[in-house]
């Protein structure tokens, strides 16, 4: 556990959810460099009406929990992080309150003084975002964004003059740098271009995305090779589409297996979103669960005959294959005896070596140059 020192006091904050051999911190310059500007420039009073977006575990919204700030993110899991962050440092849950990045970000006519927004590194979610808070503004809003600067581009900047109005960076301050943006009243934005559709190939199925959904564009090609090589059976009842983005690994299962009920799990609101869309505008009269989850928080032990998982290789800014492990993990205790987990990677990643460790078995079912497909079995 490590301590964050700020004006406001120091806050012992993890990240969500915690792990052994932690090397990450649960905050990071960018948020310290926002924290001492707001104190230097004295800019946050007990009356302001403050907006923080994309919060990764609660950094900003602990220290400025004295506003009580509304608290945007697409996340389940910097959800859960500032929930526990909230209660290790005694502050009361009721100091926040929490929206999920597709409902609206405030009231009518309740312009925000001050909108802290940390940046993604989705430009597609920021260009969403910038037009989700436009009506929420005012001439009279601070708007102050703060990244790193590997993360900031001239793309970014220019979302926020299309979008906003006139925008100014600081000077880099360990390598983190804060973006300073002017609502203009009188400019005339572009369109937000999220949600996106796409029809999916060889199918009449319309794929809507919203704006942090991977793979909005286009089918991904590892997702096309797993559907081309899904599983049917009739005893399949229960499937999860683990990780399910847009959802078009669950349609297309339901498609093959048409008395099974699919169960969608994705830790992005706007993911769940999009497959709950998606499934229910092809299957009107199809029963299904949707959930915004870590991994499989939440589904009952031995309840799954099928789990169908292409794994995310990063969580936040953390790469790696811990997600997937710990999705594996919890689809071994999810399945039914019998059941079987089905993976998709690219090659090199080695998940047979991982799955072969849980379940005590793993096959390859459908490989081509850049793929395998892998079968484990909860025997
Ligand atoms: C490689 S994408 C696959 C999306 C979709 N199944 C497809 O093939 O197009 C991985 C998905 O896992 C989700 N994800 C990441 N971490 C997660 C977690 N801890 N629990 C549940 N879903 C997670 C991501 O939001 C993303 O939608």
């Amino acid at each position: 556990m490590e301590i964050l020192s700020t004006p406001q006091g120091d806050f012992e904050l993890s990240r969500f959810p915690i792990r052994s051999k932690e090397t990450l911190r649960a905050w990071d310059a960018a948020d310290e460099y926002l924290i001492k500007v707001l104190h230097e420039e004295q800019l946050l009073t007990s009356d302001s009406n403050v907006l923080i977006l994309n919060d990764s575990f609660g950094a900003l919204s602990c220290s400025f929990s004295a506003t009580r700030p509304v608290v945007v993110s697409d996340s389940f899991i910097a959800y859960q992080g500032l929930l526990e962050n909230l209660q290790r440092n005694n502050i009361d849950q009721n100091n926040i309150e929490f929206r999920d990045s597709l409902r609206e970000y405030g009231e009518v006519d309740q312009p925000y003084n001050l909108v802290l927004l940390k940046i993604t590194k989705s430009l597609a979610q920021l260009e969403d975002q910038l037009h989700r808070i436009r009506p929420h503004i005012d001439k009279n809003t601070r708007i102050i964004a703060s990244g790193m600067v590997k993360g900031i581009h001239n793309s970014t900047l220019q979302l926020f003059e299309s979008i906003i109005g006139t925008t100014t960076t600081s000077l880099a301050r360990k390598k983190a740098r804060l973006i300073f943006s002017q609502f203009n009243p009188e400019l005339t934005p572009p369109q937000n271009s999220y949600p996106k559709t796409y029809t999916l190939e060889s199918t009449d199925y319309k794929i809507l995305n919203h704006a942090n959904v991977f793979s909005r564009e286009r089918l991904d090609i590892g997702t096309r090779f797993l559907i081309e090589n899904l599983p049917v059976s009739d005893h399949y009842q229960d499937i999860v589409d683990l990780g399910c983005g847009n959802g078009i690994v669950g349609l297309m299962a339901a498609s093959a297996n048409p008395a099974a009920t699919i169960n969608f799990v994705d830790e992005s609101y706007m993911a769940v979103a999009s497959a709950k869309e998606n499934f229910t505008k092809a299957f009107p009269d199809r029963e299904a669960n949707f959930y915004a989850t870590d991994c499989l928080k939440g589904i009952l032990p031995s309840s799954c005959d099928l789990i169908l998982n292409n794994p995310p290789f990063h969580q936040q800014n953390a790469i790696g294959d811990f997600i997937a492990v710990q999705m594996f993990k919890e689809s071994f205790i999810a399945l039914k005896p019998g059941g079987e987990l089905w993976v998709i990677g690219n090659r090199h990643l080695g998940y047979h070596v991982k799955l072969k460790r849980l379940f005590g078995n793993c096959i390859t079912v459908a490989s081509n140059k850049k793929f395998v497909i892998l079968k484990a079995i909860k025997n």
